[in-house]
């Protein structure tokens, strides 16, 4: 779900030099234009910034503590069975993995694939290999501090002995402990195409995609490039190319005609 398989494609063009030493087409001098066609987060980090809940994004690794217990929420086994809310510290069994349904509607899969899941009765269980409804979570959130409600209104809660249950009826406050839990970000470095258009819905980000597409590197890049002895690019673009202009979704089209434009300016 996550992955990014980058095809790599290199335009050799027929740039004229400037100021390269005479005619020597026999060196290849070449730029590397990365986060164009395949979004890199380290590369322009501010092309997240408008996704709401933005550090949540799939695939996100979170833990979640009860605020009354104050244990970590734990898939014993690293999933498969029971959930307990026993452990003073976060390791595997208590990581979680976020697929990101919508701004506020989040899986959480534990460290062995299988799902939190509210399919059995009141108490949750990691039993669940593929997600339904009965494994998407409605987040509300307060900073760092989390409800975590179902589909039909009811919120988790912790009990005393140790269980995560789903019957919290009413809306509890952010000083209801039993249905509170801070969440600690574990792990947040996937930032990629599937990430944003992800995190910000295929409309805004066609927006953000087409703008950036655009901007990022233009015609006067090359020209630049090729006045100062570059006669080589190499462009990474994403696997849902060969699919464009309607790649499988996430992933919003377009980045194909870009890349015609770099042949055509590298002319
Ligand atoms: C919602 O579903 C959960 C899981 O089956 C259950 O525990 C809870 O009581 C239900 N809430 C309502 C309001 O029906
Ligand atoms: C967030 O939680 C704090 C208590 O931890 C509470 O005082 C505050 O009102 C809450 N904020 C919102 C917007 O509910």
């Amino acid at each position: 779900m996550d992955a990014v398989v980058l095809a790599v494609l290199a335009v050799v063009g027929k740039l004229r030099f400037v100021f390269a030493d005479k005619d020597d087409f026999t060196k290849v001098r070449a730029v590397n234009l990365g986060g164009w066609l395949v979004v890199e987060g380290w590369i322009k980090p501010s092309l997240f910034d408008g996704i709401p809940n933005g550090d949540m994004l799939d695939g996100v690794q979170v833990q979640l503590k009860s605020v009354a217990l104050q244990k970590y929420v734990s898939a014993v086994g690293g999933g498969g069975g029971n959930v307990n809310v026993d452990q003073d510290a976060a390791s595997t069994w208590e990581t979680f993995k976020l697929w990101r349904v919508s701004d506020s509607e989040f899986q959480f899969r534990c460290l062995n694939g299988q799902f939190l899941t509210a399919s059995n009765q009141d108490v949750i269980s990691a039993t669940t290999d593929s997600p339904g409804d009965s494994e998407t979570f409605y987040i509300e959130r307060n900073n760092t501090l989390l409800h975590i409600k179902l589909l039909n209104g009811s919120y988790l809660q912790v009990t005393n002995n140790n269980q995560l249950t789903s019957n919290h009826r009413s809306q509890p406050g952010w000083g209801d402990d039993m249905a509170t839990f801070q969440m600690t970000i574990a792990a947040n470095n996937l930032h990629g195409d599937y990430q944003l258009a992800n995190g910000y819905g295929p409309a805004q980000a066609k927006a953000v995609l087409t703008e950036h597409r655009k901007s990022f590197v233009t015609g006067n890049d090359f020209f630049l490039l090729s006045q100062n002895g570059v006669n080589a690019v190499r462009i990474p673009v994403g696997w849902w190319i060969a699919y464009d202009p309607d790649p499988p979704a996430p992933f919003i089209g377009g980045s194909l005609e870009n890349l015609d434009r770099a042949f055509y300016w590298a002319q």
